[in-house]
């Protein structure tokens, strides 16, 4: 198994909302801090991966944010540009204009055109070892597999030399689990978990891309042992914190009110977690941030995370 930082391309994914970008931005700033020439790709037009490092806007043209880390935005006419300048020599990108205006037809007509665009520029900056890692803050869980797939499409769909030589390439990088790997962003909660389960069955029974772990974000810190929970049991008998109350002279049960709601939280999220680890394959690796109770946003963040995924890798 290859460590996750040695690979070469990481599509980091997940539930919406459940930390992707924070696990991306955290993962980029870690490898850029271990040596590796990093760049980080958000995918979503929307996306705000620049409010992750402070450090100002991103666009298609990577800009490096601190030593050994990259960022950009993906833009799919950008990066249909920079292909047909690079791979067609065609030698001035003012000649492409009217292509480009066509673009958006072709791109809107032809499913996969948008998807393929995004791979392809992503493949290509590993093929070039243009960087040592690329980490892509990727689409939501649902999407994901389609934009993974989109260059097998295009190659069952297309038997035409050149396109079939096109899209090999970007195969070979994606199905090869030493470049890489897909990171699955979950938390213990309910959804993020089933979405994470099925998900990873739809990585193994629909592509040849290597599920390289699951990063379990917002998990709380161990509240109450399961010797503390039966201490707390045993004394939340309506005699007992009367008697607690006189003693301290005020009622605590407003007191014991909060220690069960921690239990039941702990019990749940734990039982989540549980069925997590049922639903995967024993062998995968499994990394846990905790929930954050500080600033959960900025560069601040960013490094905290950064330094607690360090300690599980
Ligand atoms: N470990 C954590 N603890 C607390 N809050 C977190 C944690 N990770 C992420 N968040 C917060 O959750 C929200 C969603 O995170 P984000 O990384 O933007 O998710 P996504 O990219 O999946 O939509 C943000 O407000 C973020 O600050
Ligand atoms: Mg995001």
């Amino acid at each position: 198994m290859v460590p996750l930082l040695d690979r070469k391309l990481l599509f980091v994914t997940g539930k919406g909302g459940v930390g992707k970008s924070t696990i991306a931005a955290s993962l980029a700033l870690l490898a850029a801090e271990q040596g590796k020439k990093t760049l980080v790709c958000e995918v979503d037009a929307k996306g705000n991966l620049a409010d992750f490092y402070e450090a100002g806007e991103t666009s298609f043209a990577a800009r490096e944010l601190q030593p050994n880390l990259w960022a950009m935005s993906m833009n799919t006419e950008e990066s249909l540009k920079e292909y047909l300048s690079l791979q067609l020599k065609i030698p001035f990108v003012a000649k492409i204009g009217p292509i480009a205006r066509t673009f958006d037809f072709i791109a809107n007509a032809a499913p996969g055109v948008k998807e393929i665009l995004t791979i392809g520029k992503l493949t290509y900056e590993v093929r070039e070892r243009n960087y040592d890692l690329v980490i892509v803050d990727s689409v939501a869980s649902g999407h994901i597999v389609g934009q993974l797939t989109a260059p097998t499409g295009i190659n069952e769909l297309v038997q035409v030399g050149l396109v079939r030589n096109q899209t090999q390439w970007m195969m070979d990088i994606l199905n090869d689990p030493a470049q890489t790997g897909v990171v699955i962003v979950s938390a213990p909660e309910e959804m993020p978990v089933a979405e994470t389960i099925e998900l990873a069955q739809r990585l193994d029974a629909e592509t040849d891309i290597d599920l390289a772990a699951v990063i379990v974000n917002r998990v709380l810190p161990e509240l109450f042992t399961e010797r503390e929970e039966a201490l707390f049991e045993a004394m939340r008998t309506p005699r007992k914190i009367d008697a607690i109350s006189k003693a301290v002279g005020g009622a605590v049960k407003p007191v014991f009110d909060a220690a069960e709601l921690a239990v039941t939280l702990r019990r749940t999220r734990a039982g989540h977690l549980a069925t997590l680890r049922e639903g995967l394959d024993p062998m995968l690796p499994m990394m846990f941030v905790p929930y954050l109770f500080t600033r959960t946003h900025g560069a601040r963040a960013t490094r905290r995370v950064a330094e607690l995924l360090g300690e599980e890798l």
